[in-house]
């Protein structure tokens, strides 16, 4: 059997890439093919680095808004990677319609908060000021509407009394460690059904 090839897109510290990383392994239908970050500074790239996961990135800032520019140069380093199903993790840029296009289908994002609620930013804090009794966090396939695309997986988490945004973020991030290389591996098995947590 060929193994799926998976790419995964980072911002940041790259907790979410590492758990996908890290269940690629054994008998799992996938594995890392790049770790490609926006920021040459991320912490994820050196992560992955040290785990022989090829990595690349592509600095936004020079374009300076010009998204159209920055996509094309960061489409080079993944399509020499050939994925076929491409992660996005943390990774904070949105994507136009035509970048997502080229992935339809095969692209996949997490999100911290049950979707459709809070789309965008900020979404513990609020859930918080909205006085949800629970929280958590999606896996969708991306469409060319931000947060948007069918819904592949949610787990949940309490909101608890005296709750902060910080104190429930850390919550909701451990349950996406689990929540996204579950879906991963059933989307690299070709299973669309969604998963349910907690
Ligand atoms: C995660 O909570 C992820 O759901 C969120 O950023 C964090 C990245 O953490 N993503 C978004 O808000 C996307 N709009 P990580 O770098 O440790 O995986």
């Amino acid at each position: 059997m060929s193994h799926k090839r998976v790419a995964i897109l980072i911002s940041g510290g790259g907790s979410n890439m590492l758990a996908l990383l890290d269940s690629m392994v054994g008998d799992h239908p996938a594995r890392p093919c790049l770790v490609l970050s926006n920021d040459p500074k991320a912490g994820g790239l050196a992560r992955a680095a040290a785990r022989g996961v090829p990595v690349a990135a592509v600095d936004h800032r020079p374009f300076k808004g010009d998204r159209a520019a920055f996509e094309a140069e960061l489409l080079k380093p993944l399509e020499a990677a050939e994925p076929d199903i491409v992660c996005l993790a943390g990774f904070m840029r949105v994507l136009t319609g035509d970048f997502v296009s080229r992935f339809q289908g095969r692209m996949l994002n997490i999100h911290p908060s049950l979707l459709p609620k809070y789309t965008g930013l900020h979404t513990h804090a609020r859930a918080l000021e909205a006085g949800d009794a629970e929280h958590g966090c999606t896996v969708h396939e991306v469409t060319a509407v931000l947060d948007d695309g069918p819904i592949l997986g949610q787990a949940r988490v309490p909101v608890l009394d005296g709750d902060t945004p910080e104190a429930l973020a850390a919550r909701v991030l451990e349950q996406e460690h689990r929540l996204y290389p579950e879906v991963l591996r059933r989307f690299a098995e070709g299973r669309r059904d969604p998963v349910r947590l907690g």
